[in-house]
């Protein structure tokens, strides 16, 4: 008899949440600068989920957050979370974010404010699939697969609509599709940490 064990696995939580259209005007109005890495073009805010305006989201994303950390990693109660740095990224045609993750964070993720279909996938990298290192580079596997699932696929791409939310380990690698329309597309990323940990960081520095 044998057994296969899923020794790990990462999860991705999806809510969703209405956007109004204020909120879609008022991105299109705050000042931008270029990002450092890749292009396109994130606020000159980067601590965006502070503002009046954003209240409600903000409670939105520490919820989901609490979500991910209480129900599905089973962290106790006693954890606070608080975000960390947040910003609205900019993609106009042609934009796209290379592979990255979010070091020095806890919980990261991104509120699709306004983003038509082809304004750009995101994808999330499984740097441990079988032939890890063509998980980046997007190369066919030199093995032909039966069909793909969790251990064998070296990437997961979710078509964002706008007001998905999604909410993951900030060690997931991803990175975004270029956006193939000319409609510009908005989204809202964040980072979280537990509070005791942002006191530690201040701490430290
Ligand atoms: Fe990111």
């Amino acid at each position: 008899m044998s057994e296969v064990i899923p020794i790990f696995s990462t999860p991705l939580l999806i809510n969703h949440l209405e956007i109004s259209d204020d909120l879609k005007q008022y991105v299109r109005e705050i000042d931008y600068e270029p990002v450092h890495i890749g292009n396109g073009d994130w606020s000159v805010d980067k601590n965006i989920l502070n503002g009046e305006r954003f209240k409600d989201i903000k409670e939105c994303v520490l919820d989901s957050v609490r979500q991910l950390s209480k129900g599905v990693y089973l962290v106790h109660d006693d954890i606070e979370f608080v975000v960390s740095t947040s910003w609205i990224l900019r993609h106009r045609y042609g934009h796209h974010t290379v592979m990255h993750n979010h070091t020095g964070s806890l919980f990261s993720g991104v509120l699709y404010i306004d983003i038509e279909e082809g304004g750009g996938d995101i994808v999330f990298h499984n740097e441990r699939a079988m032939g890890s290192s063509h998980a980046y580079h997007h190369v066919s596997l030199p093995f032909r697969h039966v069909e793909y699932n969790s251990f064998n696929t070296p990437h997961y791409t979710v078509p964002p609509r706008t007001g998905m939310l999604l909410t993951f380990s900030s060690g997931v690698s991803h990175s975004v599709r270029p956006n193939i329309n000319d409609v510009e597309r908005y989204s809202l990323s964040f980072n979280v940490l537990p509070k005791q940990m942002v006191n530690i960081k201040e701490i430290i520095v």
